[in-house]
Formats: C-alpha cells, sequence, structure tokens
C-alpha cells in the first residue's frame, strides 16, 4: 500500500506518516521544507517538497500513491497566509492531483462539529474543502478530532505560574486525544467504509479537570480563576481589530471552551500521564 502523507512535518502527520510505516507501508511525505521533518526524513520512503498553496509545484505528488492522507492546516504558523489559503485552497490543489493520479482514496482531518461551526472562518474554510471532497467522485473519509493533547499545553504553561484561567465555569466537557491514537483512527479509516469518523481520547474531562491534572503535574497549588463566558465572547472580536486571523483563531479555541465537544473514545493514552511526562521533561532541563 502506498499512502501520501501531506502534514507530516506537523503534530498530527507526522504521527500518521509513523503510523503507516509501522504498518509496512510505502510512505511519501509532502512537505515545503524536508529540513522540518527532523528523524521523520529518514524514516519514511520519500519526500516531495513542494508548497501546498502553489499547485505548480505540486505536478506528481500523488503519482502511484494508493491514499492520500492530509491534515495540512493552519494552527500556529504566522506566514500571513488565511485559512482559505492553506486549509481550503491548499488541500485543493492536493485533491486536484490526486484526482488526476487516479488515487483510491483521500482522507482528510476536518474538525469535531465542523458543520454547525462554519460560521466560524477556519471552520468553514476546512468544510468548504469537504463538501468539495464529497462531491469529486473519489472515495474519502472526514476524520473530526475534540481537540489534540499538542494544545492542551496551553494548560500545562499557564499551571507553570501557578494558576489556570478557564473561561466561564469550566464545566464544559471534551475529551482530547493524544496524536498516537488519532494516528490509529487516521490510518484505520483508509480501509474503513465511514465517510464521517468522528473521534476523541480515552478520558472526558471537564476544563476544570484539565486545569487540576495540569496543575498537580506541576505539583501546584490547585488554583483555577474563573473568567466570565462573555469576555470569551469579546476578546477575539477586539483581536481581530489587529490581526484578523490571530482574532479568528481565538473565536475558535473560545468557542470550544464553552461548548462541550465529546467524541466516541479512542486510545489508551492519558492527559494525566502526558501533563506527568511534560512536568518530568521540564524537570530534567539544566
Ligand atoms: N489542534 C487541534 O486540537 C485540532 C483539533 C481538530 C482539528 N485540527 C486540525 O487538524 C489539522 C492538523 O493539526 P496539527 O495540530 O497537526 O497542525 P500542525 O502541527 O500545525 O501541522 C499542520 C501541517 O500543515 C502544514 N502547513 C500549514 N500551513 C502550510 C502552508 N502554507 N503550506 C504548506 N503546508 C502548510 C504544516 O507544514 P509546515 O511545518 O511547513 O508549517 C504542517 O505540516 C489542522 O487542519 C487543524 O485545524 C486540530
Amino acid at each position: 500500500m502506498r499512502v501520501l502523507v501531506a502534514g507530516a512535518t506537523g503534530y498530527l502527520g507526522g504521527y500518521v506518516a509513523r503510523e503507516f510505516k509501522a504498518r509496512g507501508c510505502f510512505v511519501r511525505v509532502l512537505t515545503r521544507d524536508r529540513g522540518r521533518l527532523g528523524d521523520l526524513a529518514g524514516l519514511v520512503d520519500e519526500v516531495f517538497e513542494g508548497e501546498i498553496t502553489k499547485p505548480e509545484t505540486l505536478t506528481g505528488v500523488c503519482d502511484g500513491a494508493d491514499y492520500v492522507f492530509s491534515s495540512v492546516g493552519i494552527t500556529r504558523q504566522k506566514d500571513g497566509l488565511s485559512f482559505w489559503d492553506v486549509d481550503y485552497h491548499g488541500n485543493r490543489h492536493l485533491l486536484d492531483e490526486a484526482q488526476r493520479a487516479g488515487v483510491r482514496k483521500f482522507v482528510y482531518v476536518s474538525v469535531m462539529n465542523g458543520p454547525k461551526l462554519r460560521h466560524m472562518a477556519i471552520v468553514d474554510a476546512h468544510e468548504q474543502f469537504v463538501e468539495d471532497l464529497a462531491a469529486s467522485g473519489l472515495d474519502y473519509a472526514v476524520v473530526r478530532p475534540t481537540g489534540y493533547f499538542s494544545d492542551m499545553r496551553d494548560f500545562f504553561e499557564m499551571a507553570g505560574h501557578g494558576r489556570v484561567y478557564l473561561f466561564g465555569d469550566g464545566m464544559h466537557s471534551m475529551n482530547p486525544i493524544h496524536g498516537a491514537d488519532l494516528a490509529k483512527v487516521c490510518a484505520d479509516a483508509v480501509a474503513g467504509d465511514q465517510t464521517e469518523v468522528p473521534a476523541g481520547g480515552p478520558d472526558v474531562l471537564t476544563y476544570r479537570d484539565i486545569a487540576r491534572l495540569a496543575l498537580e503535574a506541576r505539583g501546584m497549588a490547585i488554583k483555577i480563576i474563573s473568567v466570565p463566558e462573555w469576555v470569551a465572547r469579546l476578546l477575539p472580536k477586539i483581536v481581530k481589530v489587529f490581526h484578523k486571523r490571530s482574532g479568528q483563531t481565538l473565536e475558535f479555541l473560545t468557542t470550544m471552551l464553552v461548548s462541550d465537544t465529546i467524541a466516541p473514545t479512542h486510545g489508551t493514552h492519558t492527559l494525566r500521564a502526558h501533563f506527568q511526562a511534560l512536568a518530568d521533561q521540564a524537570q530534567a532541563k539544566p
């Protein structure tokens, strides 16, 4: 089985490339900078350098591939590009190449509850791509994760300062998922027949639980500060005035913090163990 992985320099894509390799697949990765692959460069079978927002650099990227996986999307990049440039148009260029090459299936990562959250630019760009993918005639699957352990790091960082700020009472819940656990779900989606694959981690936690786990891992007293929900609604509007994309990202994050995001549970990695590993790493640093 030959797979093209786009997004392999990122959190999820790196785990997905490793998962496909562990399953004995031939793995080609698409990256705009080989240097950012780190030790993954020596693990995968082929590296194709191309910039997903520039279709002329993608010619042939899917040739010979049976499956395409993409987790390309803007998270914290600061390239001056919009969600539409990358999440929609970039992935659209990749889909055009996948269709041209006649791949068997395209697996894409959007967000949990995406169709209900299209009023936000980040989600709308993902979901417009999902619409195009569904209309493409290709076999496809859309993986819909809750939140990643990588994003839980913000709680861990706050906890290092002895307190965690939450919007509202912090009683909304989610089940965040580790990249390695989600990678298994993504690899399974290639062979599965579901087009919609919602996925979360093994533990459903309130945001207060997450704050407590972060503070405990840091060895801090439990100090959780509630910021009123109206601040969560106002803050992104203010930030958007100064920096549109940062405000749009903040709008997504604050919306998550004041709603429940629970998906079918997968995997074995717990957030408690993850925070403890981060704390051990922090302590080991000179
Ligand atoms: N984080 C969450 O909790 C969460 C939850 C649900 C869904 N998602 C979605 O899951 C996807 C993957 O998330 P992640 O945390 O793995 O993201 P990530 O670590 O930021 O990785 C994103 C990948 O997209 C690539 N990319 C971004 N901008 C690009 C551009 N202009 N041209 C080419 N490549 C570009 C990055 O390549 P470079 O290394 O070259 O920048 C990277 O390989 C995203 O679409 C995100 O919206 C995330």
